[in-house]
C-alpha cells in the first residue's frame, strides 16, 4: 500500500527559514495552550536540525512571547550519555535556549541518559504519568528525521508498532551508537500538534520514501507518525524536498 502523504508539508528556501517557522509554531502553540488550558506541554527534538530554532526561542522576539513559567519541557528521545556530554539532547537544548529563558528548572524534565537504559525508561514513563496523566497528550511534539527515515529514536528494523502500552522505550542501539531512550508512537500520536523538521539533500530520498513510498514503518519508522487527534506539519528546506513528486 502506497503511503498517503501524511500531514501538511511546508517547504522553505533555507534552513534559516525552517528554523524561523519552527520557532513561530512553538510560540503560537505555547500561547494557544496557555490561553486554553493554563499550561503548555512540549517534547523537544534532539540532533542538529532544531538547534537554530531553539536559538531563536532565546532571542528577544520569542523569549518575551512565551509565558515560560507555564511551559513544561520534555524530550522526545535521549542518548544514553551523561547530561554534560556533547551528545546529550538535554545539554543541546539547555545550551541553545533553556539556560537563556526564565523557565523554572522544575519545569524541565530530562530523560536520565546517565542511568541504566531500561530503568531510565521506566523512570521517565513514571514522570510522564505523574505530571501529565496515564496517556500523556503533548500540545507540541517536535521531531526530526534521519537519513534512514528514523524519528526520535525509533530506528529501522525495530517495529515501532510493538509498544501498544509502553510510553518510553530503551533502544539498545547498534555498536556505533550509544543506547537511546525514546517516546513511543503511543505518546507521539496522542499529541495535539506534531512537527517533523527535515533539512539538507542527504534527507531527500528518505523524505520521499516516507511521504510517497510504500507504507512500511518497520523500514521507515517516521511513517508511524500520524496523530490520531491532532495536526502533523512537515517542515523541509528545498534541498530535503528536492526528490518529492507530489
Ligand atoms: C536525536 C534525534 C533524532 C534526530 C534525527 C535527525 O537524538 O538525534 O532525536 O531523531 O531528530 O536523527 O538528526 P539531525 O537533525 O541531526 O539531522
Amino acid at each position: 500500500m502506497t503511503a498517503r502523504p501524511r500531514g501538511e508539508l511546508r517547504v522553505f528556501e533555507s534552513p534559516q527559514a525552517v528554523a524561523a517557522a519552527l520557532a513561530d509554531i512553538f510560540v503560537a502553540e505555547a500561547r494557544s495552550a496557555i490561553e486554553a488550558r493554563g499550561s503548555f506541554f512540549v517534547a523537544l527534538a534532539g540532533g542538529r536540525t532544531p538547534q537554530a530554532a531553539y536559538a531563536l526561542l532565546a532571542g528577544a522576539e520569542c523569549r518575551d512571547a512565551v509565558d515560560w513559567p507555564r511551559a513544561f519541557i520534555y524530550f522526545g528521545d535521549e542518548r544514553c550519555v551523561p547530561p554534560e556530554s556533547d551528545d546529550s539532547n538535554y545539554k543541546m537544548a539547555l545550551d541553545s535556549f533553556l539556560s537563556k529563558v526564565p523557565i523554572p528548572p522544575r519545569n524541565v524534565h530530562c530523560m536520565h541518559g546517565e542511568d541504566e537504559p531500561a530503568r531510565a525508561a521506566r523512570a521517565y514513563a513514571q514522570v510522564l504519568v505523574e505530571t501529565m496523566g496515564e496517556v500523556p497528550r503533548f500540545d507540541l511534539m517536535l521531531l526530526g528525521m534521519g537519513e534512514d527515515g528514523h524519528t526520535a529514536s525509533l530506528f529501522p528494523g525495530t517495529d515501532p508498532r510493538t509498544d501498544e502500552d509502553q510510553l518510553v522505550r530503551a533502544v539498545l542501539a547498534e555498536a556505533r551508537d550509544p543506547h537511546r531512550l525514546t517516546l513511543t508512537p503511543l505518546v507521539i500520536n496522542n499529541s495535539r500538534h506534531v512537527t517533523i523538521a527535515v533539512e539538507g539533500a542527504s534527507k531527500a530520498q528518505a523524505l520521499r520514501a516516507v511521504r510517497e513510498g510504500t507504507y512500511d514503518p518497520f523500514k521507515y519508522p517516521a511513517q508511524i507518525v500520524s496523530p490520531h487527534d491532532g495536526e502533523l506539519t512537515w517542515l523541509a528546506d528545498k534541498a530535503a524536498a528536492e526528490a518529492l513528486t507530489g
